[in-house]
């Protein structure tokens, strides 16, 4: 495969499809090599259609063909078939093979543990039988499912008739090809029932292999949760008789939000205390709740095509945000939120990969389910009702979807019902759908006459395919406060909207401390140079939860750049500061918890670029162990005081406060462990009743390299657990010392335990490795050569799993040799024989930055 074999895709060639299927009956027989598929469509076709019709269709075998019940030859290619069609309503019939276990892709019809199961989205279904594969044909759908051996047949909508062998759905709502699903397998349920708020009695079900009974409980709890939150917040109300989620094992994502027929990756669905760590239960909290608020956003008012991704994405990721911000706490997950974004996002902002949220181009859709079309696009989503206010937000919701039901719509569909029901014109704004790149906004303070001037300057770096940039519409969120740290301006939102602005604060009588960009009310990347002094007044007395917190991150980023080139940093005061503030038992514990989470590696490293200062990832690596070391040692009293106090003597619950509390006793065990040898963490370990505690007792041995043999006894304790043992795979390369990590990682690749065909497996060896900042961009060049060398056995097996990891190339390489081996290695991934388009796209993109 090379450069020249891939087709690009324009947002501005979008052509309707000139052929309407008004129904659509598909009859699967079931077998794990050949799997017959038949479908009957009833088409219409467009006053202006041609006489020919196209439908995608890949890797098929075609068995007969039939326009009107008489047998036609199309024109076959291996992306889909041609073939002639009469200019009023015809009925096409055709049928195909395919070949579930020969699937490695998981995209598709496949097979996991003798589970069928499909992932359609994007272009999935092209893969299962011939049909107009894109979102903006819908159709209503019945299929029959006939297999011999196996007991569960499911598929979207009611279910309309079963019997021996078979069973017959009906899913009444039109939808696109890339929301359909099937699930055939010997699997248990875990039932419940839910009463919708006009009354409707749905049934609801959690579907599994035997075996995972135990593990379904929590997650049926939060469905009807998200039900229930729906209909509270957006007025939605479920609209089928019967809601079931499947849990299945392989699977390249978190979940899929087919109608009616959610698939989940186990690892998002699947829970108990004794395999669960609170964090991966709210996880699982959150994408059970984002894949059902799809059946409103993305579903009922789906996409018109790829490049409108972010209008089901981000809004989705937007109300489930809203939604475990009303779980659990608000400001917590907005830090939560943005360290992701800040980790996550900007680094793909400002690298090889960036795009913006609505892309006009792409090669390979699959790599477009990125941090920016979820992420960023639910921040735009975020600055929107700032910006129009929390009742205009809701109005221009309610009219989205009175508006647009049944609808595959665009952002511009999107926008418009915000500017008719608040009158604004969003012109500009539609830019952070349009413009990639994080704009940095840098603020300068002047205090004159009682008067107080903040001026912001924004800027937004050329990013691939645009380099001229024009300002974006930023609303920054500012409070004052005095010197002594009352609030002496509540919260203000300004809005900029040029490249440089100037707001004034009159009739002070001091100058006042300014707390900007409260609620990190924009993704953008804010500089304001200011004194330590302030910053540790905003840390000790912001009522802004995430300006605290900031305050706090920001003062640990420049001692960390410091550490990290210098070598020294005047650390004391700053430390005396952050004891007080986590000592104080009157802030929220998880909060605090958040405050002894340092910034990331790749944090620093862009704040190190951001002064033109040289990053070498190995002083970070070390700079981070010693600034913790310093906290540890001298204050190790507090630290004891803070694990004893947050010990909870009540059963287990995975919910905010408890989280919270192990969350900072955990944090705690992290520093005792540097001063105790591993005693505390040893006890507790011996001692959890929890994984949450296992977990972070091992992890804290671990990261300190305190010499330890629990982790195969913990192997040993959890083999039989599989999710548990993906933890175990990841936490071994998490915790390696960078000299050490390609030899961990081998090591971890020849475990029998090893899958390259499990995403997940495979991820918590490879995934974590890219991940890995300061091992991964080792200056030997190994990391980068290890990742190349596995991409390369994988992407044969699964291209879009492979692709994706190919992002952890986006940062970096540090220094001209880091450059010349980080060439090489995705020089050797794009030499590969019939590497996949996917991984193609990705690696070539990567590469047009490294000459
Ligand atoms: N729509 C799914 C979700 O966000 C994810 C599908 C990802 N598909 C893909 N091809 N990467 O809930
Ligand atoms: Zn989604």
């Amino acid at each position: 495969m090379t450069q020249a074999d891939q087709e690009t895709i324009y947002l501005k060639d979008y052509q309707p499809y000139p052929f309407s299927p008004q129904n659509v009956h598909l009859t699967f027989q079931l077998a794990p090599e050949a799997t017959r598929v038949r479908s009957r469509i009833e088409f219409v076709p467009a006053p202006d259609a041609p006489e020919t019709m196209f439908l995608h269709g890949e890797k098929l075998k075609l068995i007969s063909c039939m326009i009107d019940g008489q047998g036609v030859e199309p024109h076959l290619s291996d992306k889909g078939m041609e073939l002639s069609v009469p200019a009023q309503p015809f009925v096409f019939e055709c049928e195909v093979e395919i070949n579930p276990k020969a699937n490695t892709s998981l995209d598709g019809l496949y097979l996991s543990k003798g589970m069928y199961c499909t992932q359609c989205e994007a272009e999935g279904f092209r893969k299962i039988t011939y049909y107009p594969d894109r979102p903006d044909v819908m159709s209503v759908f019945t299929v029959r499912i006939e297999a011999k051996d196996l007991p569960i047949l499911l598929s979207n909508g009611n279910l309309a008739e079963q019997g021996e062998g078979y069973a017959l759905w009906h899913d009444p709502w039109k939808k696109p090809s890339y929301l359909f699903a099937l699930v055939g397998g010997d699997l248990v349920h875990h039932p419940d029932r839910f009463t919708t708020m006009s009354g409707k009695d749905v049934e609801l079900n959690i579907w599994v292999r035997p075996g995972d009974e135990d593990k379904c409980a929590f997650g049926m709890e939060a469905l009807k949760t998200s039900m229930r939150w729906d209909e509270e917040v957006y007025g939605r109300e479920y609209d089928l008789d019967i809601f079931n989620i499947v849990a299945v094992d392989d699977f390249n994502m978190g979940a899929m939000e087919n109608k009616g027929l959610n698939i989940f990756n186990s690892a998002a669905i699947l829970a108990n205390p004794k395999t669960t760590t609170d964090g991966q239960f709210e996880r699982i909290e959150a994408i059970i709740a984002h894949e059902y608020f799809h059946n409103w956003t993305g579903n009922r008012i789906t996409c018109r095509d790829w490049f409108q991704l972010s209008l089901k994405e981000g809004l989705t990721v937007f109300r489930d945000a809203q939604f475990t911000s009303d779980l659990r706490s608000a400001p917590v997950k907005r830090i939560d939120d943005a360290i992701r974004l800040r980790s996550v996002q900007f680094p793909e902002d400002s690298g090889p990969l960036a795009h913006p949220v609505r892309p006009e181009s792409f090669v390979e859709i699959n790599n477009f389910y990125t941090a920016t079309i979820y992420e960023k696009g639910a921040e735009v989503i975020a600055m929107l009702k700032r910006i129009v206010g929390d009742e205009a937000y809701a109005k221009a919701l309610d009219l989205y979807f009175e508006r647009h039901d049944g609808d595959a719509a665009t952002i511009e569909d999107w926008l418009k019902v915000f500017e008719d029901t608040t009158g604004q014109d969003l012109t500009q704004f539609k830019n952070w759908y349009q413009q990639a790149g994080t704009p940095h906004v840098s603020v300068t303070e002047q205090f004159e006459n009682g008067t107080f001037t903040l001026t912001f300057e924004q800027k937004t770096a050329p990013t691939p395919g645009q380099t001229e940039k024009t300002p974006q519409v930023i609303p920054i969120a500012v409070g004052l406060l005095s010197q002594d740290g009352t609030e002496i301006q509540a919260t203000k939102l300004l809005k900029m909207t040029e490249e440089r602005q100037s707001f004034d604060f009159t009739g002070l009588k001091e100058r006042p401390v300014a707390s900007v960009l409260r609620d990190f009310s924009a993704p953008v990347q804010l500089h304001h140079p200011r004194s330590d002094q302030e910053r540790m007044l905003l840390l000790a007395h912001d009522s802004d939860p995430f300006n605290t917190w900031d305050a706090n991150n920001q003062l640990q980023l420049d001692l960390l750049a410091d550490l990290s080139t210098d070598g020294t940093a005047d650390q004391t005061q700053y430390l005396e500061a952050l004891a007080l503030a986590i000592g104080d038992n009157t802030r929220d514990p998880a909060f605090r918890a958040q405050l002894l989470s340092p910034p990331s590696s790749d944090q620093v490293a862009r704040h190190l670029q951001d002064q033109s200062r040289d990053v070498d990832p190995l002083k970070i690596y070390h700079a981070r162990r010693s600034l913790d070391q310093e906290l540890a040692t001298q204050h190790t009293a507090l630290f004891e005081r803070l694990y004893e106090e947050n010990q909870i003597e009540e059963d287990y619950k995975p919910n905010a406060a408890q989280s919270g509390a192990r969350a900072l006793a955990n944090a705690a065990l992290y520093r005792l462990t540097q001063v105790d040898e591993g005693e505390c963490a040893r006890q507790q370990l011996r001692e959890a009743n929890n994984m949450t505690q296992e977990l972070s007792a091992l992890s804290a041995l671990l990261s300190h390299h305190v010499e330890t043999d629990e982790h195969e006894a913990f192997y040993e304790r959890w083999k039989h657990e599989r999710l548990v043992i993906n933890n175990w795979f990841a936490i071994q390369i998490g915790t390696a010392a960078p000299d050490d990590l390609v030899k961990v990682a081998t090591r971890l690749t020849q475990h029998n335990d090893f899958e390259l065909k499990n995403p997940n497996r495979f991820r918590s060896v490879i995934g974590a490795f890219g991940g890995a900042f300061a091992g991964f961009h080792h200056p030997s060049g190994s990391g980068y050569a290890f990742m190349a060398d596995w991409l390369i056995k994988s992407d044969a097996i699964n291209p879009q799993m492979t692709a994706r990891l190919c992002s952890a190339f986006q940062q970096g390489p540090f220094s001209e040799d880091g450059k010349i081996h980080m060439r090489n290695a995705i020089d050797r991934l794009l030499q590969t024989d019939e590497l996949s388009v996917n991984t193609t796209e990705m690696a070539t993109r990567i590469r047009q930055t490294l000459n």
